[in-house]
């Protein structure tokens, strides 16, 4: 087989055959075919698409292409919970407690954040002392015993897909159903959980700017799940503003806490709920949607979830006085209100510049190899749809420098207040096939 015979048939709108992509996969990870190559063969994708099979055959491919976790130690059904990305999305923090608070295990791998924000791993690493590198044996130990622990990828999870994600960021080939479809199902494969719940996100926040994209993205990762013997479901939920009051690391942790408590944000309850549930069904904990959202509202009012979070923390070698003291978490020298420039009502907050916005803060990395500063960060004391009168704080911004003024004018651009709005559906959709 010839590489470049390969790319031809891509380019020419042909269908690639298993042995075909296996050949470009194992190529591409051992270094036998080069990153111009591939470069080309990921553009004749992104022009002419992947069939169904081919896409599975590209996902199973990357997820051999290195470690493949086995979970099989850990009793009953593993879930894990994977979004696309937004800003500001506290949930997975939130989850991870409250469905092991019932019973179900999440043995949850988080990447950390190349966006605005930190990824969860990093946001976790804002409690004091814990621990986010923990080793397999000691995963399972955790799962095992107490339902959940949340670690980083580990080092060879997936490195095909490591490799030619990198190349596809520099060769504008990351915006392709059938190459994020398969890069995040690799990477969900091969660490090993029996049930996947997805959240697809759509909206200015998020890789899928419309509805049909975020969809057909759902659709086929959905597929891909279901043909390598995983349970798998995805909701479509709406990114077009952030998830919840607090973008940053530390105040991203008050909120999860918030939450776990039952005074969480309205959205982001609703999307823990929706989430949450769907999990507890599939790990067979409950046999119907409606008994699984009681069970977790329940777990919260009877401090049930709260008291598994402090678990986890500790588990992991955190301090979980932070729970019941958040004032102990990193907190920013400065508080800064922005005043709203008229009266009127909130209709749009872009959510990537806000995310941006943050991230000049420090709160997200510009690079890999950028540090995050946990304590600063954004608070919105206003969402879409809220009323809002002249100078009323519109955001909060936690800093560590005084001067924030580069910081305020892209708040600015990016909220408007009209005569009307309208807060959105925040769930489009329930993907199940
Ligand atoms: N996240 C991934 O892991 N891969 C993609 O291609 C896009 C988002
Ligand atoms: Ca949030």
């Amino acid at each position: 087989m010839r590489m470049v015979d390969l790319i031809k048939k891509k380019r020419d709108g042909k269908t690639l055959t298993k042995e075909e992509i296996d050949f470009i996969v194992d190529g591409y990870t051992s270094e036998d075919i080069t990153d111009y190559q591939m470069s080309a063969f990921l553009m004749s994708v992104y022009f002419q698409d992947m069939t169904d099979e081919e896409i599975t055959w590209l996902t199973t491919a990357m997820s051999q292409s290195g470690d493949v976790i086995d979970l099989s130690d850990i009793e009953g059904i593993k879930v894990d919970k994977h979004s696309t990305g937004g800003v500001g999305d506290t949930t997975t923090i939130v989850l991870a407690p409250l469905v092991a608070s019932v019973g179900a295990s999440v043995a949850k791998m988080s990447g950390r954040g190349l966006g605005h924000t930190g990824g969860t791993i990093d946001k976790l690493e804002a409690i004091p002392g814990f621990q986010v590198e923990i080793p397999n044996d000691q995963f399972t130990k955790l799962v095992n015993e107490s339902h959940v622990a949340v670690t980083g990828q580990s080092g060879n999870l997936a490195p095909a897909d490591k490799k030619i994600y990198a190349l596809r960021d520099v060769t504008a080939t990351v915006d392709s159903i059938p190459l994020i479809a398969s890069s995040i199902m690799s990477k969900k494969i091969a660490s090993g959980a029996d049930a996947i719940v997805l959240d697809v996100t759509t909206g200015d926040g998020a890789f899928m700017k419309n509805l049909d994209d975020a969809e057909r993205l759902a659709h086929t990762m959905v597929r891909i799940g279901h043909l390598a013997n995983r349970q798998t479901m995805a909701i479509i939920s709406d990114m077009s503003q952030p998830l919840g009051n607090a973008i940053g690391n530390s105040n991203e942790i008050i909120e999860a806490i918030d939450s776990l408590k039952g005074n969480g944000p309205e959205d982001l309850m609703e999307m823990v709920y929706v989430l949450g549930s769907q999990m507890v069904v599939l790990a067979k904990k409950a046999d119907t949607l409606e008994e699984a959202r009681n069970m977790l509202e329940e777990s919260i009012n009877s401090g049930a979830a709260v008291d598994k979070f402090k678990e986890m923390i500790r588990n992991q070698g955190g301090d979980d006085s932070i729970v019941d003291h958040p004032e102990l978490l990193p907190h920013a020298k400065y508080t800064i209100e922005v005043p709203a420039k008229k009266s009127g009502v909130v209709s749009k907050i872009v959510a990537d510049q806000i995310g941006v916005a943050a991230m000049m803060l420090g709160a997200g990395r510009r690079t890999k190899e950028e540090s995050i500063d946990y304590a600063v960060g954004l608070y919105l004391n206003k969402k879409v749809g809220d009323e809002v009168v002249e100078g009323e704080p519109l955001v909060t911004i936690q800093a560590n420098r005084e001067d924030v003024k580069d910081v305020m004018t892209v708040i600015y651009d990016n909220i408007e207040i009209g005569e009307s709005g309208e807060e959105p559906v925040l769930i489009h959709k329930i993907i199940t096939e």
